[in-house]
């Protein structure tokens, strides 16, 4: 808002509408302004949605709700009674335009002190927050990107492996949960569970190996991604 005011007041100014007599006066209501947009939330920047197009629902939201907070006995229906594994159960939590006024986003940022933060056992990556609050911002729609261009050529560890293992594993496979001793928060982890742990047989159900993340396959994309990772030799 105060980005569009701004430039509202240059169009006047470009037009000699107002005049330099009136600059001190737009000084005070632009600095009023200022002090009292602190408070709200942020606004995205301008070029936002045309750089990075608009956040996914189906691939940077879903899964992380899904593998931090759906897990058994918490938000999947069976323990707590807020379950979160949909879209529309998910969007309850959310006040569409305002992460600060979204339960969500008040608990995935709420300080340990507090006794609010979720997931309770460990505070997620900022990776994971910054896609949650843009996607909020950006209204908390249901967007599925499937159809965008997958890269499974220019495969890295860092670049491509790990932020898929932190959305869709790291919420169950962190060291800390109860239900698996399995971690797979560093590259010899990752390597080892799949030289020990057959883990892409896990990932593609074969094999007598349970689905994993457990919520359901990953993308046809990801596990073209990872498959290529794992025939260069698992580069580190
Ligand atoms: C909701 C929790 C959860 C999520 C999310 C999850 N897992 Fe698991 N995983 C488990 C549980 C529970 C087991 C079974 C207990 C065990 O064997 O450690 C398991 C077992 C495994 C095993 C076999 C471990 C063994 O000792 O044989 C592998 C490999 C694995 N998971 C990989 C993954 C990968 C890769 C992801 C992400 C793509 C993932 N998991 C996501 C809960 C989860």
């Amino acid at each position: 808002m105060f980005l569009s005011l701004l430039k509202f007041f240059n169009l006047l100014f470009m037009k000699n509408i107002i005049t330099l007599r009136l600059l001190p006066l737009m000084g005070i209501v632009l600095s009023l302004m200022m002090a009292s947009s602190c408070k709200h939330d942020p606004e995205l920047p301008l070029n936002y949605l045309t750089l990075n197009d608009s956040i996914c629902f189906d691939s940077q939201v879903l899964p992380v709700i899904e593998s931090y907070c759906a897990i058994s006995g918490c938000h999947d229906g069976s323990g707590e009674k807020r379950r979160l594994t949909s879209y529309l159960e998910i969007f309850k939590e959310v006040n569409p335009g305002s992460p600060n006024k979204s339960k969500l986003y008040q608990v995935m940022t709420a300080s340990k002190i507090s006794g609010n933060m979720m997931p309770p056992n460990h505070e997620l990556d900022n990776s994971l927050i910054t896609p949650i609050e843009l996607w909020i911002l950006e209204g908390a729609k249901n967007t599925n990107c499937s159809i965008r261009p997958c890269d499974s050529v220019n495969v890295t560890f860092t670049g491509t492996i790990m932020p898929i293992i932190t959305t869709y594993c790291l919420g169950c496979h962190n060291g800390t949960a109860a239900n698996t001793t399995l971690s797979l928060t560093t590259y010899n982890q990752v390597v080892a569970a799949q030289q020990n742990k057959f883990l892409l047989d896990h990932l593609l159900n074969r094999n007598g190996k349970d689905i994993m993340p457990k919520s359901g396959s990953l993308s046809i994309c990801n596990i073209a991604q990872i498959k290529k990772w794992i025939n260069d030799g698992m580069p580190q």
